[in-house]
């Protein structure tokens, strides 16, 4: 049984992708740890208190972690999923509480008793943890992986011309764990684009698969207007890739092992993941790009993960 330990800042994407791993028998969430991003901290674990229940499966622990980046300021992504981050439909509080102790704190412990077993799983700013890699490197290096929904590497960037929203919110602290040395497998936006864009049939026959289903289209309603704004047919649903790698890699149709950073001080291109594939740098490969996955499998795959 694979072991999953998976960041957030639940939004309506990223409830999406908790159903999946939590729906998902072949994985196993030992704890779930909040960050701000999409919305503020108490509402990211608002948000993910209630996808846990939504799941309709196991509860694991839920705790809540940095309410601001690193250094810098943040504006929340209301655009694109809402006040509350699941479309403001109105859903009711959640029975679950948030566990006590600390995300980082609990995320360290997690990896320390399953030393090289445990597969971190972001889907928000990175902040949480590269405070874990600064607090114990040790405890954090007994992670086996890190599969980060990040960077916008061949196509522009969708909170700046060039940078994607978890890294551009806090740019250093990707920048520490792309170097805390676990392994990173990093999933940029464009893998839920084109051939991934859950289509108004997608999204139909999700929504009547089961009560699941229904909620995971019903909380992105925002999302899917925003699309519509952006003149895309289809709905993007950048966690749920980015979980779907993790979850199925047999999706993955290119890859490429290469080096990559961020960059944390350009006029115009911070929050930037840069991605050496040509080796200018010439800096030790540590991280492998997902390039391209088969958008109908991760889409099917998705569809039926949400219907049992
Ligand atoms: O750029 C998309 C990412 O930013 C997703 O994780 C979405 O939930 C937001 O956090
Ligand atoms: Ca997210």
């Amino acid at each position: 049984m694979r072991k999953l330990w998976i960041d957030t800042d639940t939004a309506s994407d990223d409830a999406v992708a908790l159903l999946m791993a939590l729906r998902e028998p072949s994985v196993q969430v030992l704890g779930i740890s909040v960050v701000m991003g999409n919305v503020s901290l108490e509402r990211a674990v608002r948000n993910a208190l209630i996808s846990v229940e939504r799941a309709g499966t196991y509860a694991p622990p839920v705790y809540a972690g940095a309410n601001k980046p690193l250094y810098r300021n943040t504006d929340f992504a209301v655009v694109c999923h809402g006040v509350d981050g699941l479309s403001d439909r109105g859903y009711p509080d959640p029975a679950l509480k948030a566990a006590t102790g600390n995300a980082v704190d609990a995320m360290l412990a997690c990896a320390r008793a399953n030393p090289g077993e445990v597969e971190l799983v972001t889907l928000g700013p990175l902040t949480n943890v590269a405070v874990a890699a600064f607090k114990d490197l040790e405890s954090f290096r007994c992670f086996k992986s890190v599969t980060i929904m990040g960077g916008a590497l061949r196509m522009p960037g969708n909170w700046s011309p060039v940078s994607e929203f978890n890294i551009i919110v806090d740019p250093e602290a990707a920048e520490a764990v792309f170097h805390a040395g676990v392994p990173v497998i990093l999933a940029p936006f464009e893998i839920c684009t084109g051939e991934s864009l859950f289509l108004q049939e997608d999204r139909d026959r999700m929504a009547t698969a089961s009560e699941a289903g229904a909620f995971a289209v019903d909380c992105n309603t925002v999302l899917i207007e925003y699309g519509k704004r952006l003149g895309l047919n289809g709905l993007c649903l950048a966690d749920p890739a980015a979980m779907a790698v993790v979850l199925w890699p047999e999706i993955v149709r290119e890859q490429q092992e290469t080096y990559i950073c961020v960059e944390t001080a350009g006029k115009y291109t911070t929050g930037m993941v840069i991605y050496d594939y040509i080796d200018h740098l010439h800096r030790p490969h540590n991280g492998n790009v997902i390039q391209r996955i088969d958008g109908p499998a991760f889409k099917e795959k998705t569809i039926r993960c949400l219907s049992k």
